[in-house]
This record gives structure tokens, C-alpha cells and sequence, in this order.
């Protein structure tokens, strides 16, 4: 990528529209692609050409759109109502006028497969052709309801006509605008008083710049994104899954291109923030989502599932589990069929057996628990071996407590801790115990009903009842 600090850019990001075809409650661009907002894809794309600042224009749910963002370098823009995509560049109009040497991109919201890079080649394109407006354009099989390119017969950009108020000779052009452009703001903020509503949605739109601009006298170019896959905008849920696919793909590719090893990239799904490292496996039908990570080595699935989870170097993550925001050590087993909740870590080398629960709970170095077993609230030590089917009740309906095993213990199959309690070091515990007090090291502890044993109780038991009947 070229130095795009020399081109001294800002952005503007249109995300105030209804989105009336995706027939959601939700803002269209608070909607994910690959995990992310469509909005959050488009930022990137902006930040990454060196745009700054970058403004976003907010209206329709404008306050789930701000909150969704907070906390970020952007700056919003309110457009209410939204009347167009011009009119949100009107409503900006006072805030562009700040930074007025600055290039403008204005970006749609819309646009989740947009890259930085194709922003930046843009922006070259602008400045050789020492255009003040110089739009993103596509040419496409099936163009669809875009906006179509007009040009004169010298080839000069003369207009964007809309598909909706296109005539039917415009609407064969094959042309389209992407919603990504590149303008200088003197003459933008000319032509923006001479936008009218007067076209087939009744709105001021931003498109009708372009024959503005060309009509003044001005230079508006064209550039040909190198890429069309990128131009996709999202407009209803059907463009959204495809979007996904295609991010999902292009996310996939990267990895692999990497040293990533994915067994199915078909069914597997892979979040724009999660990494797989070189020569770590993905098995079928496996999905990282958030900050995942699964490191060299590693192995992951089949039908397993990672939020924000990482899976350390050699580790086994095996069928059908479920770990989120927990950490998993250096070749550790976990699964099948296991569920790791929330700041759980396992550590190195440790094991995590088939329909084990894990909540807020340390296990150690080595430590196993292979089966049946819930574990909350605990800090257990290295080595310790949890037998089936214990439980720490860490819960008395009001407040949870810790239970603490020391390193080395061995809890009996089918062991109840009450906690709050302390396992000692070394400890015992004989199984079906419950364990109510704290057990020091080494010794043993046997917390269980004593067994009766009557002999010949059921024959005497039988030969009384006959008795009775005769
Ligand atoms: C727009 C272009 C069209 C282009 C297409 C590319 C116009 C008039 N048309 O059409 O030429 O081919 O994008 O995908 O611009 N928005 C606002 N305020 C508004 C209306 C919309 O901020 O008042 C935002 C939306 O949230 C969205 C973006 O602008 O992010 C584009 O709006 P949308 O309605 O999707 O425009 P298209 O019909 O797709
Ligand atoms: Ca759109």
C-alpha cells in the first residue's frame, strides 16, 4: 500500500437510511457480516486509507448506532429525518466545511467486502486525474437495481442515473456506482444546495452530484474497482448471507494461505477477529467466533464451537463442544461434548472428559476431570484428578462460593463439595462423599452414609409373606 498519510483524507460514512428491504427492527448496518456490523467493515476499510477523521452519518436508530460505536475515533453526524443519501451529505455539510482541503470519501454503510486498499487506489485515481468527484464503479453481469454510469460519447463521466428513474436504454448500461467515492470539497459543497427531490423516491440524492458537478464545468472520473466482489451492498437478508459467504470465504482463503489447516471451508466458519495459526486443524463444521484463537498445532472439532477462546499449541479440542471466553493450555484435551464457560482456564496438559461443565474455574497442570462432572467457582491445583460425576455446589440460591483443590488431591467419583471449601494437598476424598468441611492435606475423607448389609433378608422377607397368604 502506497503512503496515504501524503493524500490527507477524511471520510464520511453514510449509516442513517431505514433499510427498508432487509424488514428488520435492528439499524441495517448494525447488522453482522461475518460477525462484525456491516458498518464496522466499512470503518476499517476507511481507517485503513488513512482517513481522519471519520464521520458517520446517524439517524434512523441513531442512538443504537452511537452506542454501538462508543468509545470510538468517529464523530457523528445527526440526519433526522433521513431525506437521501444527499441530504445526509447535507447535513454534514457544516462539519466538511472544517477540513475543507481534506479529500472527502463518502462511503454507504452498506459496503461490508469494501477493502482499504481499494480506497487507496481510488484516491490515486482521483488525484491523477485531478477530478473534484471521482466515484467507485463496477461493471456487472447483472447490475441489478445500482445505479448506472452514464457516460458521453467521448467517454467522460456525465451523470448517475438511478435503476428506479433509469430509461430502459440507461438501465441495459452495465455500469454501476458502487457507493464509494472520492470528492474535493469546494465543489461539493457548491453543488450540494443544488440537489432536488425530484425523482422517483422523492429524495435528495447524492448521485445527482455527479451530472451537478460534470454540468459545472468540472473533472468527475471513474475508476473501475479492480475487484467487483467488492462493490456488493447489502440491502436485504438475502445480500446479507451472501455477503457472510463471501467474507466467510475470502476470511478462509487468508487463513489457509497462511498454513492454517481447514478440513471443510465449506462448513466451516471462521469470524473476521478470530486467527487460526500455521499448521493448527479445523475440522468440519467448527465455528470461531470473536477473539478467538487457536494456535500451531492445535486441533479443533468437528461441531465445535469457540467465543472468544483461545486454544493453546497442541491442544485437543474434540466433537461437539462448547468454550467461551476461557483459555485452554498447551496440549490439553477437551471433549467431546464439553461445555467451558466464561474466565475458565485449563491448564497445560490437563483434561476436560465428556459431559463436564466448567464455570469460572481454574483447573491445573495436568489436572483431569474425564467425566460427568460440574465444576464452578473453583480453583483446583495441578494433578488433581476429579472423578465422575462430582459437583461443587457453589450455589446456595443467594450467593456463590469458591472451592479450592490443592494439588495432587483425588476426589472420588460422585463427590459433592459444598462450598465454600478447601481441599488440602494430597487429599482423599471417598467417593459419594459430601463434603461440607474443609479437608486437610493427605488425609482422607469419607462423608457417606455407612453400608448395611442383612444376610438372607429377602429369603426370610419371601417365606413370611407365604406364610400370611395361606
Ligand atoms: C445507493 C446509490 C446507488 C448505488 C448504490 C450502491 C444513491 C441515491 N444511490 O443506492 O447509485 O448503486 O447505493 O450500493 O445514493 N443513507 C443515509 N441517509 C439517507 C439514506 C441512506 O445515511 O437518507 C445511507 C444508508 O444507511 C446506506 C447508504 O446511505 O448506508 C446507501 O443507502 P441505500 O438506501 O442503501 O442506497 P441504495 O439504494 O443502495
Ligand atoms: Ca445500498
Amino acid at each position: 500500500m502506497t503512503d496515504t498519510a501524503s493524500l490527507k483524507v477524511q471520510a464520511l460514512v453514510l449509516a442513517a437510511g431505514k433499510g427498508t428491504r432487509m424488514k428488520s427492527a435492528r439499524a441495517k448496518v448494525l447488522h453482522p457480516a461475518l460477525g462484525v456490523p456491516l458498518l464496522e467493515h466499512v470503518l476499517r476499510a476507511a481507517t485503513g486509507a488513512g482517513a481522519k477523521p471519520v464521520l458517520v452519518v446517524v439517524g434512523h436508530q441513531a442512538a443504537a448506532v452511537e452506542a454501538a460505536f462508543a468509545g470510538r475515533d468517529l464523530e457523528f453526524v445527526r440526519q433526522d429525518p433521513p431525506l437521501g443519501t444527499g441530504h445526509a451529505l447535507q447535513a454534514a455539510q457544516a462539519r466538511l466545511a472544517r477540513n475543507a482541503e481534506r479529500t472527502l470519501l463518502v462511503l454507504n454503510g452498506d459496503l461490508p467486502l469494501l477493502r482499504a486498499a481499494t480506497l487507496v487506489a481510488l484516491l490515486e485515481a482521483h488525484r491523477r486525474d485531478g477530478a473534484a468527484a471521482t466515484l467507485l464503479s463496477a461493471v456487472l453481469a447483472a447490475p441489478g437495481a445500482y445505479g448506472r454510469v452514464v457516460r458521453d460519447p467521448t467517454g467522460a463521466v456525465r451523470a448517475v442515473v438511478e435503476a428506479r428513474d433509469a430509461s430502459a436504454e440507461q438501465r441495459a448500461l452495465r455500469e454501476i456506482n458502487a457507493g464509494i467515492y472520492a470528492f474535493e470539497v469546494g465543489p461539493l459543497l457548491q453543488a450540494l444546495s443544488g440537489l432536488r427531490p425530484q425523482n422517483a423516491q422523492g429524495e435528495y440524492y447524492l448521485t445527482d452530484l455527479i451530472g451537478l458537478l460534470a454540468a459545472a464545468g468540472h473533472r468527475v472520473s471513474a475508476f473501475a474497482a479492480p475487484d467487483p466482489q467488492q462493490t456488493l451492498g447489502v440491502n436485504s437478508q438475502a445480500e446479507l448471507a451472501e455477503a457472510g459467504r463471501l467474507l466467510r470465504e475470502r476470511r478462509l482463503a487468508e487463513l489457509m494461505a497462511e498454513g492454517a489447516c481447514i478440513e471443510d471451508p465449506a462448513t466451516t466458519w471462521v469470524g473476521l477477529d478470530a486467527q487460526v495459526e500455521a499448521d493448527a486443524v479445523i475440522r468440519p463444521f467448527t465455528v470461531l467466533e470473536g477473539r478467538s484463537v487457536v494456535r500451531q498445532g492445535a486441533s479443533v472439532g468437528p461441531f465445535s464451537r469457540l467465543v472468544d477462546s483461545e486454544v493453546g499449541p497442541g491442544a485437543l479440542v474434540l466433537d461437539h463442544c462448547l468454550l467461551r471466553e476461557s483459555v485452554v493450555g498447551a496440549g490439553a484435551q477437551v471433549g467431546p461434548f464439553a461445555h467451558v464457560r466464561p474466565e475458565s482456564v485449563i491448564g497445560a496438559a490437563a483434561k476436560v472428559g465428556n459431559f463436564v461443565e466448567l464455570k469460572k474455574t481454574r483447573l491445573g497442570e495436568g489436572s483431569k476431570a474425564p467425566h460427568l462432572s460440574y465444576l464452578g467457582d473453583a480453583w483446583i491445583g495441578p494433578k488433581v484428578n476429579v472423578g465422575a460425576g462430582t459437583i461443587t455446589c457453589n450455589y446456595d440460591g443467594v450467593h456463590k462460593h469458591p472451592t479450592r483443590i490443592e494439588a495432587g488431591a483425588f476426589i472420588g467419583s460422585d463427590t459433592t463439595l459444598v462450598a465454600p471449601v478447601t481441599i488440602g494437598e494430597g487429599a482423599y476424598i471417598g467417593a459419594g462423599s459430601t463434603i461440607t468441611e474443609d479437608v486437610p492435606p493427605h488425609a482422607l475423607a469419607l462423608a457417606r452414609a455407612r453400608q448395611v448389609v442383612r444376610p438372607d433378608w429377602v429369603r426370610r422377607r419371601r417365606a413370611a409373606q407365604r406364610k400370611e397368604k395361606a
